[in-house]
């Protein structure tokens, strides 16, 4: 259970997509762990209840749980406008919700996935951008971190749709926080390198899961990304390698 000395987020109001499993869960333990009132973004459900259950465990700070399709752009808004009418302000915004789609190759990719996977990894980012901006200027620091790929950088051959995507929601991001400079937001790109999840799992099957990295280790970096003091313009991403590298003997939030 946190303490005063290790909720640096108390009073923090953060929104978190993918929130019910994977990187998108680890990312909401951590701001909970660090004291921040999570509101968690997913569709499942049951994996909404389960991140809940798991603060409610140590008495963390009681999340909002928001049962939502990123890809229904009018429920983004009305979430926007609740959280306007109840906080006033967003602090902090983790976008970790997104879909592979699949492997194959680009003349194989049936419209409708297509669709699909632009509109859960690219214009969903677009909408949360629109709807969250005014309430993370009502903050005195927003902060919004968005999570890429190395495949984003580094197109491969059946990547197509997510490779797209993430390339252009990088673009996206980049060009937004170009915008909001003169504010008090501030972008940050991240790419978690490759984690342990049901996406990585999809995209390649036959991996050794235990060769790959808990994603409950992104979670320090999660919480010093979310009160960095100024990290500048997106203009690289930012890689989970890297801040491991450079904070080794940093903890693992406690839940
Ligand atoms: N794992 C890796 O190695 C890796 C590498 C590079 C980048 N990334 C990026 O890291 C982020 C997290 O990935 P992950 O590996 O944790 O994936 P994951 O385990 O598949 O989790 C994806 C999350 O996105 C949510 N989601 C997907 N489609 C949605 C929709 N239409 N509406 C609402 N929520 C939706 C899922 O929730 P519901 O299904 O409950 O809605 C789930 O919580 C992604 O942006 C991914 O591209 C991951």
């Amino acid at each position: 259970m946190p303490t005063s000395d290790t909720s640096p987020l108390a009073g923090k109001h953060a929104l978190v997509t993918g929130a019910t499993r994977g990187i998108g869960r680890e990312c909401a333990l951590a701001l909970a762990g660090a004291g921040a009132h999570v509101i968690a973004v997913g569709r499942t459900q049951g994996g909404l209840e389960a991140l809940d259950d798991d603060i409610r465990s140590w008495n963390g700070p009681r999340p909002t749980l928001v049962p939502l399709d990123l890809t229904n752009g009018d429920g983004i808004d009305q979430l926007g406008g609740t959280i306007f009418e109840r906080h006033k302000r967003l602090d902090i915004l983790v976008h970790a919700g997104a879909m592979l789609g699949g492997l194959r190759p680009v003349s194989h990719i049936e419209p409708k996935l297509w669709d699909k996977v632009v509109a859960t990894n690219l214009t969903a980012t677009y909408r949360l951008i629109r709807s969250f901006e005014p309430l993370l200027r009502a903050s005195d620091a927003g902060r919004a971190i968005f999570f890429t790929s190395g495949r984003a950088v580094r197109p491969k051959a059946f990547w197509g749709s997510y490779a797209a995507t993430k390339a252009a929601m990088d673009a996206l991001v980049r060009c937004w926080a170009d915008e909001v400079e003169n504010t008090g937001i501030r972008a940050v790109i991240l790419d978690p390198n490759t984690m342990r999840t049901k996406m990585r799992a999809e995209a390649y099957p036959g991996e050794d899961p235990g060769s790959l990295t808990d994603p409950a280790e992104i979670r320090p970096m999660i919480v010093a990304l979310a009160q960095a003091a100024d990290p500048g313009l997106p203009v690289d991403s930012v890689k989970f390698s890297d801040w491991k590298a450079s904070n080794v003997a940093a903890p693992l939030a406690s839940t």
